[in-house]
C-alpha cells in the first residue's frame, strides 16, 4: 500500500495528468501506432523498447521490464520518493493534497470553509426547490416510497430542477465564484468551455460530515433510468472512505445502545431510523474502509451488517468482515434473502421484522461458512481445502488467540478434518501475514507466470463484466503465482468499491515492482477479437482449474509417499482415499 496519501486522491491526481505529457517533459517519444515509443532511459539500447500507452496510462520497457505509472516513472527517472513524486503531480493538476505541516494547509483550510458554505446554499435551493410548486411529483414520489414529510425535513432532502444551469444561475446570483462551485462537485466543465449543473431533475440526498456540514450530495433519479444515483465527486472537503452517511444523526444512539448497524444504500438508512432503528449507518454501496470504520469505532466496537441480498453485497460484505476483525470489531451479520433490503423490510414488516433479522443475526464464522458451503463442496476434499482456506484467512485476522483457536476449532468441526492440520494451515498463513499489509492469502513460489492466469489479468482489465464471471468459476488460492493472487485481490477490491479499474490506478495498491512489471506486459499483449476472446476466457478458466488438480494430485502423491515411509497407516489410508477422489473429480 501506499502509505497515507488515499488511494482516491492517487486516482484523482493520474486522472488529470497526461503520462504522454509528463515522459515528454524527459524523453523525445515518437508516435507508434497508438503508443509512444523511446529509447528506455533505464537500460541502455539502440533499438527503442520503451513503450508509453496513451490508452492506458502507464510505461513499459520489453527491454529491462522496467514498467509502472506517471508516479512510479518520476520516482525512477529522478530518484524521487513517492511522496515528491505524488505532490509534484498533485501540483501540476491542481488537485489539493490531504493537509501537511505546511503553509499551504492554511490556504487549504479557508477553502474548506467556503465550500461548506457553498453546500450549504446549495442545499438550500435544493430544499426550497422541492416544496415549491414544481416539486409536486417529487414529493409524491417521497410519498410512494413511505418517507413522511419530517423525515423530508430531519434529512434536508432536496429535488435538483431539470435543466442546466439552474443551479449555476442562483449560485452567481449569490456572487459565488464558478471555479469555487467546480471545486465543490456542483458543476461539470463544457466541452467547449463554461459549466453546466452536475445533478438535474433528480432527489437530493445530501451527506453530512459528524458535525452536520454538508459535505456532497446524492442524487437520485425519479424513474428506472441510469445511472440510478450521481454522487457528488470527492472535493477538499468530501472522502467518501471516511464518511459514513448518517452518522450525525444517529451517532448518539449508536453510542447508547453499543452497537451499530451497517447499511449499503440511502433509502436503507432513512426508512429504518424514520420507524425508530435509529442506530444505523450507510455505507453508500461500498465495501468498509478502514478509516470508517475507525470513525465508528468512537461509539462502539459492536457492528451488525445487512447489505443486500445480491452478489455485490455478497462481496462489500465479505470484504468489510476482514476488515472489521483486523480492526478488533465485534461483527455479526444478517443476510437478506435476495432482491430484499432493508428499506423494504421495513416497509414490508415494520420495524420488527428488521429487529428480529438482527437479533437473528450469524457470527461471521457461521455466516461465511454458509456462503462457501453454497459455493464449494464442503464433502469433496477439494472443496474442503477451498472453504478452509478462505475461512482461515479471516480466523487469521483475529489478534486474539483464544477466538483464533476456538473458530479453528470449529471449523475443523465443520469440515470433518482433525484439528490439528486446519492449525497446520493457519500456521502457514502467519509469516507472511506480517510483513503484508491485510490481504488473501498469498504463499506461492516465484515462476514464470502461467499463461492462461497472465490472460485473464489482461482480459479483467479490460471488460469490468468479466470479473464477477471469472472469480464466480475461481477463488484467489486458485491463482498459482503470488503476482497474480496479489493483482486479481486487487482488482476485486477496486470492483467491490465500484471503481473504474484502471491499470495506472491499480498499480497504487500493491508497491511491488514485479506485479507492476506483469500489469504492463498483459497490456502489451495483442487484442483478440470477441469470439476468440470468449473462448479464451473460457479456456484459461479450464485450464488453471486443471493445473491447480494436478499440483494438488502431485502434493497428495508426495504426502503418500512420506506415510508409506514413515508407516503411518491410518494416515496413509485417508489420504489414498483423498487421492481417489481427487482423480474421479479430475477425470
Ligand atoms: P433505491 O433503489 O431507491 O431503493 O436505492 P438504494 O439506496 O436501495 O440503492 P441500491 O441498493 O441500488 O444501492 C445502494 C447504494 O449504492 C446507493 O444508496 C448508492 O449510495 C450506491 N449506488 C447505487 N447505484 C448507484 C449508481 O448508479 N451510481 C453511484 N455512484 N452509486 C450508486
Ligand atoms: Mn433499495
Amino acid at each position: 500500500m501506499t502509505g497515507r496519501i488515499p488511494e482516491n486522491i492517487l486516482e484523482e491526481i493520474l486522472s488529470r495528468i497526461d503520462i504522454v505529457e509528463v515522459i515528454s517533459g524527459y524523453l523525445s517519444l515518437k508516435k507508434t501506432g497508438r503508443n509512444f515509443k523511446a529509447n528506455c532511459p533505464f537500460h541502455h539500447e539502440k533499438t527503442a523498447s520503451f513503450m508509453v500507452s496513451a490508452d492506458r496510462q502507464i510505461y513499459h520497457c520489453f527491454g529491462c521490464g522496467e514498467s509502472g505509472n506517471a508516479f512510479k516513472f518520476l520516482m525512477r527517472h529522478e530518484r524521487m520518493d513517492f511522496p515528491e513524486a505524488v505532490e509534484i503531480l498533485a501540483k501540476k493538476s491542481g488537485v489539493t493534497l490531504p493537509q501537511r505541516e505546511n503553509p499551504e494547509s492554511v490556504k487549504a483550510e479557508s477553502l474548506s470553509n467556503k465550500l461548506y458554505k457553498i453546500n450549504e446554499l446549495a442545499l438550500g435551493f435544493f430544499e426550497n426547490n422541492l416544496i415549491s410548486p414544481a416539486g409536486a411529483s417529487s414529493r409524491d414520489y417521497l410519498l410512494k416510497r413511505g418517507i413522511r414529510q419530517e423525515t423530508v425535513k430531519e434529512f434536508r432532502l432536496g429535488l435538483a430542477p431539470g435543466g442546466w444551469d439552474n443551479l449555476i444561475n442562483f449560485l452567481r446570483s449569490k456572487g459565488v465564484p464558478l471555479s469555487l462551485v467546480e471545486s465543490a462537485g456542483l458543476v461539470l466543465i463544457k466541452d467547449g468551455g463554461g459549466y453546466y449543473d452536475r445533478f438535474r431533475n433528480r432527489i437530493i440526498f445530501p451527506i453530512f460530515d459528524v458535525r452536520s456540514r454538508v459535505i456532497g450530495f446524492g442524487a437520485r433519479v425519479l424513474d428506472d433510468s441510469l445511472p440510478k444515483y450521481v454522487n457528488s465527486p470527492e472535493t477538499p472537503v468530501y472522502t467518501k472512505g471516511k464518511n459514513l452517511f448518517g452518522l450525525n444523526l444517529s451517532k448518539d444512539f449508536i453510542r447508547d445502545s453499543d452497537c451499530v448497524v451497517i447499511v449499503e444504500g440511502y433509502l436503507d438508512f432513512i426508512i429504518p431510523y424514520q420507524e425508530g432503528v435509529k442506530n444505523i449507518v450507510a455505507s453508500q454501496g461500498t465495501a468498509l474502509t478502514v478509516e470508517q470504520i475507525k470513525l465508528l469505532k468512537r461509539y462502539t466496537n459492536n457492528v451488525v451488517m445487512i447489505f443486500d441480498g445480491d452478489q455485490a453485497g455478497e462481496m462489500a460484505t465479505l470484504r468489510s468482515l476482514d476488515i472489521l476483525i483486523d480492526e478488533g470489531i465485534n461483527v455479526r451479520v444478517a443476510p437478506l434473502p435476495k432482491g430484499m433490503d432493508p428499506d423494504v423490510l421495513v416497509r414490508r414488516s415494520g420495524p420488527e421484522g428488521l429487529k428480529t433479522k438482527i437479533a437473528q443475526s450469524l457470527s461471521f464464522f457461521d455466516y461465511k461458512l454458509d456462503l462457501l458451503k453454497s459455493r464449494h463442496d464442503i464433502n469433496d476434499a477439494h472443496g474442503k481445502s477451498k472453504i478452509a482456506a478462505e475461512m482461515l484467512s479471516t480466523i487469521n485476522k483475529f489478534d486474539n488467540a483464544i477466538l483464533k483457536c476456538e473458530y479453528t476449532k470449529k471449523l475443523a468441526e465443520a469440515i470433518k478434518i482433525p484439528e490439528r492440520h486446519i492449525v497446520e494451515e493457519l500456521n502457514k498463513i502467519k509469516p507472511l501475514q506480517n510483513s503484508e499489509a491485510a490481504g488473501p492469502v498469498f504463499k506461492k513460489k516465484r515462476v514464470e507466470i502461467n499463461p492462461a492466469e497472465k490472460l485473464l489479468v489482461k482480459f479483467m482489465l479490460e471488460e469490468k463484466e468479466l470479473i464477477e464471471k471469472i472469480m464466480q468459476e475461481l477463488s484467489l488460492s486458485d491463482f498459482q503465482d503470488e503476482r497474480t493472487a496479489k493483482v486479481v485481490s486487487a482488482i476485486q477490491e477496486m470492483a467491490v468499491q465500484g471503481k473504474n479499474i484502471q491499470p495506472n490506478f491499480l498499480m497504487n495498491y500493491f508497491s511491488e515492482d514485479e506485479a507492476t512489471q506483469f500489469v504492463c506486459e498483459t497490456i502489451f499483449m495483442p487484442d483478440l477479437d470477441d469470439q476468440d476472446r470468449e473462448k479464451a476466457v473460457n479456456d484459461c478458466i479450464n485450464r488453471i482449474k486443471v493445473d491447480r488438480l494436478k499440483s494438488k494430485r502431485e502434493h497428495l502423491h508426495n504426502e503418500i509417499n512420506a506415510a508409506q515411509v514413515s508407516g503411518d497407516e491410518q494416515k496413509l489410508n485417508s489420504l489414498i482415499k483423498e487421492f481417489h477422489n481427487l482423480i474421479k473429480k479430475g477425470d
